[in-house]
């Protein structure tokens, strides 16, 4: 293994590499991300590896297996380059007309490539789908043209130049200069400035220092960092090296959580290959600065994210937060000056490191800088992982590249921020999102998950949504948070039922106060955000459910019942509802359609769903709470003794 020991070994590994991937001048490559493998992608990149090989093509033809590309939703993803022909959903079976076609004939199969919805016509290069055109790509660039456990590949787009120009041409000094000139802004949650909690740490007395990636990553529908450490572990590492020679650390770990074995097996192979090529250990490319890095197993709780529970779980402890009176930039890990940044912040580094702080400042907002990669997921047509310029509106991610919303629904809200921020309604789809116009509108960026709810979806039970999942999740050390989430469930609770009371509204904004003055940490302290957002921008759903027992989104199981209407139920009748309902509650009626035996209905909808679209028979019927279990008259007693 070679080591490399200068900037110039780098470069002349760099060009080999190159040159001989050029002796191939095709290559099929398959994402065999965390998604796509759920589509088969594994057997997909083994079928096509056999495939070439007996058919001898292996010398002109190569196979790669890539991180995530970002169109999940549509996997597996293979790219064929030289041409960049994307197609989606392909499966083994597909493997030897793909070969004959494409590899073998040059002809494109339209039946796998991308239908553009607006105009009809066939998508052939990925840059072109919509879903693609209107991001950029910058920190999940690399993440298609790399196989992740290949070093090698990492370094042929130049992963490692930055790390070799830092530690041979400039001070650490100079490098925490241009992180602070950049602005780059933490991508964990809060944005604090990167440059200014390096600095911190670096002048905090003691040693030794450490660095810390935060690969946690708690909250429901983001995948943004299990991406990156699993399609590009590399440029986290190079990020983290680099920030460790600015701050002056010699130890780093990478903390990711138990739930992520793909992220942790690639940076792990990423960790011990960089050892092998001499970029970790001691004296990296001559320059006398050591450092080493371990994976931390996170045990998977949502408030192990927060910075001094992520820190208490590194030391062995329990995962649970203390308070932060002293930052742990100064006094974090045993007691030392330690640095925590999320794996979007640290990926970003190398790139501004080669391209420069003016480069980094040309994207973006005024106070946020360069891009932001969001889980965009829910009820959206083209979900997935998006890398956009901060600064870009809702109304572009959700309907320019998410493709708005399917099956003709109305837009409603995009919650962004995850448990800690807050649902946005259709009036502010024109906000330009970055780190303060999200926090001044009442919700916040977290770390980038984006869930978007249409006119089904019910504000109040989202809202209820959240504290549950919270009240599970708070570690229960400090009562504001226990306490007043336990509570404010409680309230939703009954609200959704359809039990409120007058008054419940104003005492879930009481205890919000309570809750973010009082508690402990972040988790506690931003608890109420989804409560707040859903009261300020749909109190009349609220007061529906207070006063009217009526949920206008039809999706509190206690306020309505679902029925099939006889007149549009097809005939004969399809059974889709029967054959979906899990506990017998339909039947079907002589010489008629089907019906729903209201006392045996646990209101799961499936009916509603299986019914197809072309039908549209099963229908959500409000009801009030004391009535649902009662049969309905008339109607049902009529259809029973029909049966
Ligand atoms: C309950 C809770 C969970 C958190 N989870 C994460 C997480 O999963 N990943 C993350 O990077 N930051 C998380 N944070 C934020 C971290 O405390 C910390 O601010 C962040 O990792 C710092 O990195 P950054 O400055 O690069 O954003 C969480 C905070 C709280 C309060
Ligand atoms: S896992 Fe393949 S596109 Fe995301």
């Amino acid at each position: 293994m070679p080591s490399l020991t200068t900037p110039a070994h780098l470069e002349d590994l760099k060009v080999e590499v190159l040159f001989a991937r050029k002796a191939k001048p095709v290559w099929v490559t398959v994402c065999t991300g965390t998604g796509c493998r759920a589509y088969g992608a594994e057997a997909l990149a083994d079928g096509f590896e056999k495939e070439i090989e007996n058919r001898g093509l292996g010398r002109r033809v190569g196979v790669r297996r890539t991180g995530c590309h970002g169109f999940c939703e549509r996997g597996p993803l293979v790219i064929i380059q030289p041409k960049g022909i994307c197609y989606l959903h392909a499966q083994v079976k597909d493997i030897p007309e793909i070969v004959d076609k494409t590899l073998l004939g040059d002809k494109v199969i339209d039946r796998f490539l991308y239908l553009d919805p607006e105009t009809g016509q066939r998508v052939h290069q990925a840059e072109e789908i919509p879903f693609y055109k209107h991001q950029q790509r910058i920190l999940l660039e690399n993440n298609v043209l790399i196989d992740a456990t290949s070093i090698l590949d990492y370094i042929a787009v130049g992963g490692y130049s930055a790390l070799a120009k830092v530690l041979t041409k400039m001070t650490p000094e100079a490098v925490l200069q241009e992180v602070k000139r950049a602005n780059l802004r933490g991508r964990g949650g809060a944005g604090f400035p990167a440059g200014v909690k390096w600095e911190t740490t670096r002048n905090a007395p003691g040693v030794p220092k450490y660095v810390v990636v935060n690969g946690d990553e708690g909250d429901p529908g983001a995948y943004m960092d299990r991406s990156l450490l699993e399609g590009n572990p590399h440029s986290v590492l190079e990020g983290l090296i680099i920030g460790a020679y600015a701050i002056g650390a010699s130890e780093g770990f990478i903390y990711v959580r138990q739930e992520y074995p793909l992220a942790r097996k690639h940076a792990q192979i990423a960790i011990d290959q960089a050892r092998d090529y001499g970029l970790l250990g001691t004296n990296i490319f001559g320059s006398g600065f050591s450092f080493d890095v371990k994976i931390h197993r996170g045990a998977g709780a949502f408030v192990s994210g927060e910075s001094t529970a992520l820190m208490n779980a590194i030391e062995g402890h329990v995962g649970e937060p203390r308070p932060k009176y002293i930052h742990t930039s100064e006094k974090g890990l045993w007691g030392k000056p330690t640095c925590l940044n999320n794996v979007e912040t640290w990926a970003n580094v190398p790139f501004i490191m080669n391209r420069g702080a003016e480069w980094f400042r040309g994207m973006g907002t005024e106070g946020s800088k360069g891009t932001k990669i969001f889980s965009l997921v829910g009820k959206v047509m083209n979900s997935g992982l998006v890398e956009v310029p901060m600064g870009i509106t809702l109304r572009d991610i959700v309907f320019k590249i998410g493709g708005g919303v399917p099956k003709g629904k109305k837009f409603k809200g995009v919650q962004t921020g995850g448990p800690s921020g807050g649902v946005l309604p259709e009036s502010l789809l024109d906000l330009k999102v970055d780190f303060d116009e999200l926090d001044k509108v009442g919700s916040m960026m977290g770390s980038g998950g984006m869930i978007v709810m249409d006119e089904s979806t019910c504000m109040v039970d989202t809202a209820r949504y959240y504290v549950n999942f919270l009240a599970h999740e708070s570690c229960g050390k400090c009562v504001p948070c226990r306490e007043g989430l336990r509570q404010m469930l409680k309230i939703l609770d009954r609200i959704t039922a359809g039990e409120g009371r007058e008054g419940d509204i104003e005492l879930l904004e009481e205890l919000a106060d309570f809750m973010e003055m009082a508690s402990l940490c972040a988790l506690g302290r931003s608890a109420p955000n989804p409560v707040r957002s859903t009261i300020r921008y749909f109190r009349a759903e609220y007061e529906a459910h207070i006063r009217e027992k009526r949920c206008p989104a039809g999706a509190c199981a206690a306020l309505i019942q679902y029925e099939i209407d006889q007149a549009k139920c097809s005939h004969p009748p399809c059974g889709a509802c029967a054959r979906a309902c899990a506990v017998d509650a339909i039947q079907k009626v002589k010489g008629g359609g089907y019906m729903i035996l209201q006392d045996k209905c646990i209101k799961c909808g499936s009916c509603y769903t299986a019914c197809p679209d072309r039908f549209h028979a099963v229908c959500k019927v409000p009801v009030k709470p004391a009535e649902w279990k009662i049969p309905l008259p008339g109607v049902e007693s009529e259809l029973r003794a029909q049966m």
